[in-house]
């Protein structure tokens, strides 16, 4: 089966786009690809200058650490860390000290992102709409270059879903990052500054 056909899409740096399009259609699975955490089966994903089908596993491990904040449409947060562990794991992988200025930095991340205060817990003493948002508190810690957001929205009301936008607005803003999100939520889609739809595995 193929999830994805024949696409052919440039997504500039700097810019926050948005993708829609119904259940099934492969917005995931593009997000996936993308951010190389799934080959693309016959296609190939060049994200500045580098084409990834060219690198190893790990290659390909340190160009994610680097380079790729995702937030998976799931969470995937670790059972057993804490929120604030969560958090900080990305820096942890990636190798850096993780000294007083680092735990403020990610604080204050969390501050904005409105999961402050649940930082001591584990995911399964969270809310979805709170382990969302350690999820994308852990995406943003590194100050990646490119962040993957699937429904980063999803599970918040349309109050903590205007903060998380308006953080990633201006995480574009600010820090130049390229920022893809896939939402449903056509006020979600506003916040980008592009809108791209899919429908079965293309983009419509
Ligand atoms: N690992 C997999 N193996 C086989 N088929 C898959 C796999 N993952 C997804 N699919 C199929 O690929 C298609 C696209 O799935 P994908 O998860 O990308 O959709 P989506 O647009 O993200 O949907 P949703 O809005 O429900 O999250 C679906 O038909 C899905 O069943
Ligand atoms: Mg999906």
């Amino acid at each position: 089966m193929e999830a994805l056909r024949g696409i052919d899409l440039d997504l500039p740096r700097s810019r926050f786009t948005a993708i829609m399009g119904p259940s099934g259609s492969g917005k995931s699975t593009l997000m996936h690809c993308l951010a190389g955490l799934d080959q693309a089966g016959g296609g190939t994903v060049t994200v500045a200058g580098i084409e990834l089908g060219s690198l190893d596993d790990d290659a390909l491990t340190v160009f994610r650490r680097r380079h790729v904040g995702f937030v998976f449409q799931s969470f995937n947060l670790l059972p057993m860390l804490t929120a604030e562990q969560n958090i900080l794991l990305p820096l942890e992988l990636g190798g850096g000290r993780i000294d007083e200025a680092v735990r403020e930095r990610a604080r204050t991340l969390a501050e904005t992102i409105g999961v402050a205060d649940r930082l001591g817990h584990r995911p399964a003493e969270l809310s979805g709409g709170q382990q969302q948002r350690v999820a994308i508190a852990r995406a943003l810690v590194t100050q990646p270059d490119l962040v993957f957001a699937d429904e980063p929205t999803g599970n918040l009301d349309s109050t903590a879903s205007a903060e998380v936008l308006e953080h990633l607005r201006r995480s574009v803003r600010e820090l130049g990052q390229t920022v893809v999100m896939v939402t449903h939520d056509r006020d979600a889609a506003a916040h980008a500054d592009d809108v791209i739809t899919m429908a079965d595995g293309r983009i419509a």
